[in-house]
């Protein structure tokens, strides 16, 4: 079942003087099964809408219906426990998700609140350890003694060991070196190849967009600006200059080719493909 949102609104603090209107009727469908991201500039509301999908946040105006749950404003959610186990969400800031006082205990929270036994909670904090990176030297370590990636990779064992059907990951490879982001993406790509899990990850990093992701959705002040397949997308670099996103490194190539009076058609979107086409030109000019 797809994500439908409908004329959602967000206003944080409403009717007092911190009123700030933060969504401004966001009309979308997620589809399922696929990986979808969420991009924009800062402040635009990427963190504000995927907030909405566990019950975090509640609308203040429309509505969204995910998982079977219909989420609207002032209608209470029945069974909200269930729905954060349907809908994995990994905060932006790892920190606001990790409260225990050993790693072994901050992962088998989850389980050990759905009613499994300390022993079968411990032998599945082991076996989700490894997916993020993490071996057994951790598990009697403090969360809070941890470097802003080691927590991001403890916080993501935390939603992963639930088995949520929507995984959504707000930021989930800042904080990360490059191998580890990389490591971290294929672990996303893989519970959605393998798992058929709905992934939505909410990022800054064009790259990972390209290489990784089916589907876009461009957030700008509040609203809604663009929602397309990814080969769409950077076929239009202009979409996202005139919102201050810089386009992927393939596709600023692509840009300076064309100055220089290569014809680059916009469905190259491999090294491999620009390659060809560039070296097809270079040698009919000789
Ligand atoms: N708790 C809050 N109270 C009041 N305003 C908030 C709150 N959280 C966010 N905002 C405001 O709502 C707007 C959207 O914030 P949000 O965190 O959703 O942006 P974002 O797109 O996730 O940005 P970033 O890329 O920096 O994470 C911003 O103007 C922000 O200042
Ligand atoms: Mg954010």
């Amino acid at each position: 079942m797809s994500i439908e949102i409908e004329a959602l609104e967000h206003v944080y603090n409403k009717g007092t003087p911190f009123e700030h209107v933060a969504l401004k009727g966001i009309d979308l469908t997620i589809p399922e099964g696929k990986v979808t991201a969420i991009i924009g500039q800062t402040g635009s509301g990427k963190s504000t809408l995927v907030q909405h999908l566990n019950g975090l946040l509640m609308p203040t105006g429309g509505f969204l219906d995910i998982c079977g749950y219909h989420i609207q404003p002032l209608l209470k959610i029945k069974d909200i426990k269930e729905l954060r186990k349907k809908v994995g969400l990994v905060f932006q800031f790892p920190e606001y998700q990790l409260f225990e006082e050993t790693i072994e205990k901050d992962i088998a929270f989850g389980p050990k609140n759905f009613g499994t036994s300390e022993e079968e909670a411990n032998a599945l904090v082991r076996k989700v350890l490894p997916l993020v990176g993490l071996d057994e030297s951790y598990l009697d370590r403090s969360p809070f003694e941890l470097s802003g990636g080691q927590k991001r990779r403890v916080a993501i064992a935390g939603i992963l060991i639930l088995n949520p059907e929507v995984l959504v990951l707000d930021e989930p490879t800042a904080g990360l070196d490059p191998q580890g982001a990389t490591e971290m993406m294929s672990l996303f790509m893989k519970l959605n190849c393998e798992m058929n899990k709905t992934v939505l990850l909410v990022t800054h990093d064009m790259d990972h967009v390209m290489n990784y992701c089916d589907h876009v959705i461009v957030l700008d002040h509040g609203k809604l600006k663009h929602e397309s397949d990814v080969q769409t997308f950077f076929q239009h670099p202009d979409w996202m200059l005139n919102i201050g996103i810089n386009p992927p490194a393939l596709i600023r190539l692509k840009m300076q080719l064309k100055e220089k009076g290569f014809d680059i058609p916009d469905s190259i979107l491999t090294l491999d493909e620009l390659v060809k086409c560039v070296a097809g030109q270079v040698s009919a000019d000789e």
